[in-house]
């Protein structure tokens, strides 16, 4: 099965468990990427169904609307009864890199708003230790150089994140923010580190899901899907 595949059938999955929650569930928040659209392609039919949704981007948030659902103001909303998103990477305790797409920080935000978090993937997100995908690190434009100075002492490569659409301009997130991408981390103490990321100054957030963990992952490889709680 293609991986375009495995994410549509972990999307529908998804759907089928959100429907058949009792009581229903009434407000939900919606991650950033590919999975998730697919996931909200799915979810489309049912879209009245809820009171609203909050949206963790403004991609995901052009989709919702076109697609007929109740958009709510993240400061508008009490907590979430969930959470859905995909993620860059999982281990298996539920911690997730997450921010290739560049929404960690809305992600995180909205993450942590819910009762609970539904990770949505195909299988060649599962990994053993986080770090072999690039760990995105969201900061304030004017503090991009002294930011890398302290990621280069964790001993990876920082490098700048550009736009996909013209490679010479430097991407640039929906709160205005830089994104500075460290590879070839080996991250053993995913708490203890999305921790110490924090601290820096200039660093808005970063892509350790660690505190805001997934509960639930609905996962797809080549045999189907396969649903496992943390
Ligand atoms: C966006 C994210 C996404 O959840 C992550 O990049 C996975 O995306 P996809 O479903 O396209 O593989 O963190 O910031």
């Amino acid at each position: 099965m293609h991986q375009d595949e495995q994410k549509a059938l972990v999307a529908k999955e998804a759907v089928n468990a959100l429907l058949k929650q009792d009581p229903p569930f009434e407000i939900l928040g919606i991650g950033t990427g590919s999975t998730v659209n697919l996931f909200i392609d799915a979810l489309a039919p049912y879209a009245t169904k809820f009171k609203g949704v909050v949206s963790s981007s403004q991609a995901s948030t052009e989709r919702l609307l076109q697609k007929g659902f109740t958009v709510l103001d993240a400061n508008d909303v009490m907590s979430l009864d969930v959470y859905i998103d995909g993620a860059d990477e999982i281990n298996p305790q539920g911690i997730m890199l997450k921010g290739g797409g560049g929404a960690l920080t809305r992600e995180k935000i909205v993450a942590s708003m819910a009762k609970y978090f539904i990770c949505i993937c195909d299988s060649s997100k599962q990994v053993v230790v986080l770090g072999k995908f690039p760990l995105p690190i969201e900061v304030i434009p004017l503090a991009s150089q002294k930011v890398t100075q302290y990621l280069e002492k964790l001993g990876g490569v920082v490098s700048l994140r550009k736009s996909k659409v013209d490679s010479t301009k430097v991407f640039v997130t929906d709160n205005s923010g830089w994104i500075l991408d460290i590879s070839g981390l080996h991250i053993t103490h995913p708490q203890a580190l999305e921790v110490e990321l924090n601290q820096i100054p200039g660093v808005i957030c970063n892509g350790i899901f660690a505190q805001n963990k997934a509960q639930q992952l609905i996962v797809s490889s080549h045999s189907g899907v396969e649903t496992i709680r943390f």
